[in-house]
């Protein structure tokens, strides 16, 4: 049987956030605590920036974004801690989604002046969807902002999820004195110069000893706030916040490193430990005897040196052993795993076993697609990846006449990694890459011409929206087909794809053709 102590004791969640809210400076206060680095202090010091394990890629460095997803791991008390890095750059918002997939929880990051901002509502779309758990952590209190009571109005509205406050802040910016922890009924004191420990104040807030220490306006203007709170909110439970209803609410300081830690205890303590996924044909428990596992990300050129790919897979039951022979249920291939690796913060280090929740990377030369699913034999395919219609199109063409079959297999395998989507025309035969901003254009250029000595060029094509269609009225469809041909494509998968050029032509469509469905994601 697999040690159910080993399951409960993980916590495997992605950082979240519209970008510059401070994910990066969360994530590395994290890894401080974790002892996987040792440079407290100012977050971009050069030399965490150097190291920092998101910078695989080449372009990710020219451009000072975070491209690829990664994973760190680390333990803290008791607890297996997998966080997920995720893009914060909106080109590569696909990428998150699929990285939510392999989440059982989430932190979101919000900026405390700016509020919800696009990219986080997004996320958050892909979290309810899933009824995945959120913590909710407003950063930068050391800044003016928006007052706490209108910015928890702000994130319920925006979010569209209840919130519970779990600490509370005692004023902010430069007068910002620190926060009083609701969860652990403690006050912890802001002090800017220290970067690391934070004083914490066992306090009764109704007696004078809080007047001492804050002063009396203060102090009674927090007590009028927590009773405020205790007024309006519900009492936090943790089942409405496993179940995906209620977010709990911490305020911080990610770069002074105030804060943290207190969201880091009750994180540990109330999120989920791996939970159930759901297949095609069953549920699969974390706690199954038998190892079963999906690949989510695909990430080429960790190491510039050498051209490798790693295949990011979730275990989701069971105990993954190295060595052991595993299905690998699309190509009904058994596989070993030799060198099977986990991702300490900047380093990566060959493991021999992992359980549910950890995340391997496998060493991958084109054998994994996204969505692929690892077993002991059964059929299993696991859901929820699916694609989403893209928002921008080109044409892709070859370059170099010398390198046709380079360009072909580097743009096959780019897509296998879910870089981007292909579609072919039907009718003319041409290849359409879709992605969802123009820096993936970019990347896949880079990528085709350093990794597989290619050189493609773009050409426009005016599209709006690729639908996947589908009815059970065989004639309509084919009618459609015969009426759209010039718009018609085929996905990766073989599946019809109609290429919209405007909003109003799939309007149109969509009333001329009562019984055919049109999907914007490729899962219906
Ligand atoms: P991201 O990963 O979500 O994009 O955010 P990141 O942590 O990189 O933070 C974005 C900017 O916000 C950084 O400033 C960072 O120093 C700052 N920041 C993060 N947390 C806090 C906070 O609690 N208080 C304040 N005042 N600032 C915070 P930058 O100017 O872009 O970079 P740098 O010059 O500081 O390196």
């Amino acid at each position: 049987m697999v040690d159910n102590s080993e399951i409960q004791r993980r916590r495997t969640f992605a950082i979240i956030a519209h970008p510059d809210a401070g994910k990066t400076s969360l994530t590395e206060k994290l890894l401080l605590f974790g002892g996987q680095i040792q440079v407290a202090g100012a977050v971009k010091s050069n030399k965490i920036k150097k190291t920092a394990t998101s910078d695989w890629m080449e372009i990710e460095k020219q451009r000072g974004i975070s491209v690829t997803t990664s994973v760190m791991e680390f333990d803290y008390r008791d607890y297996k801690i997998n966080i997920l890095d995720t893009p914060g750059h909106q080109d590569f918002a696909e990428d998150t989604y699929r990285t939510l997939t392999a989440v059982d929880s989430v932190i979101i990051v919000v900026d405390g002046a700016k509020g919800v901002e696009t990219q986080t509502r997004k996320l958050m779309e892909v979290c309810r969807m899933r009824n995945t758990p959120v913590i909710i952590f407003v950063n930068k209190m050391d800044r003016e902002g928006k007052d706490p009571f209108d910015l928890l109005d702000e994130l319920e509205e925006e979010l569209m999820i209840q919130v519970r406050p779990l600490s509370w802040p005692i004023e902010q910016g430069p007068r910002f004195k620190g926060v009083y922890n609701i969860y652990e009924q403690k006050l912890d004191l802001y002090q800017p110069s220290k970067q690391i420990v934070t004083e914490k104040v066992e306090i009764d807030i109704n007696t004078e000893e809080l007047d001492g220490q804050i002063g009396k306006p203060l102090a009674d203007k927090l007590r009028s706030d927590l009773e405020l709170i205790e007024g309006v909110y519900p009492e936090f439970d943790v089942e409405t916040y496993l179940e995906g209803h209620c977010a709990p609410v911490f305020f911080g300081s990610a770069l002074n490193n105030f804060g943290v830690q207190e969201l880091l205890n009750c994180f540990v303590e109330i999120a989920p430990s791996p939970r159930p996924v759901q297949a095609e044909e069953r549920e699969v428990k974390p706690e199954e005897h038998k190892f079963t596992g999906f690949i989510f990300k695909i990430t080429a050129n960790i190491d510039p040196n050498h051209r490798s790919c790693v295949a990011f897979c979730k275990v989701c039951s069971g105990k993954f052993v190295r060595n052991a022979p595993y299905l690998h249920v699309r190509h009904g291939k058994s596989m070993r795993f030799s060198s099977p690796t986990q991702f300490m913060a900047q380093r990566k280090t060959t493991i021999d076993e992992a359980y549910a929740g950890d995340i391997i990377g496998l060493p991958d030369n084109g054998t994994f697609k996204i969505g692929d699913t690892l077993t002991e034999g059964e059929l299993l395919h696991f859901r929820g990846l699916p694609s989403f219609s893209p928002e921008m199109f080109k044409y892709i063409e070859n370059a170099d006449p010398m390198k046709q079959k380079q360009l072909a297999k580097g743009i096959d395998q780019l897509m296998d990694e879910g870089v981007a989507q292909l579609f072919v025309n039907q009718f003319n035969g041409r290849k359409i890459i879709g992605t969802v901003g123009q820096l993936q254009f970019e990347v896949i250029q880079y990528r085709l011409l350093n990794e597989y000595n290619a050189s493609c060029r773009w050409e426009p094509v005016s599209l709006y929206k690729a639908c996947w269609v589908e009815s059970d009225d065989i004639e309509e469809l084919e009618a459609f087909k015969k009426r759209k041909y010039q718009y018609m494509a085929k996905d990766r998968e073989g599946r019809d794809v109609f290429l919209a050029d405007s909003s109003y032509v799939l309007q149109m469509a969509q009333i001329d053709f009562k019984h055919i469905k049109f999907h914007f994601t490729s899962e219906f």
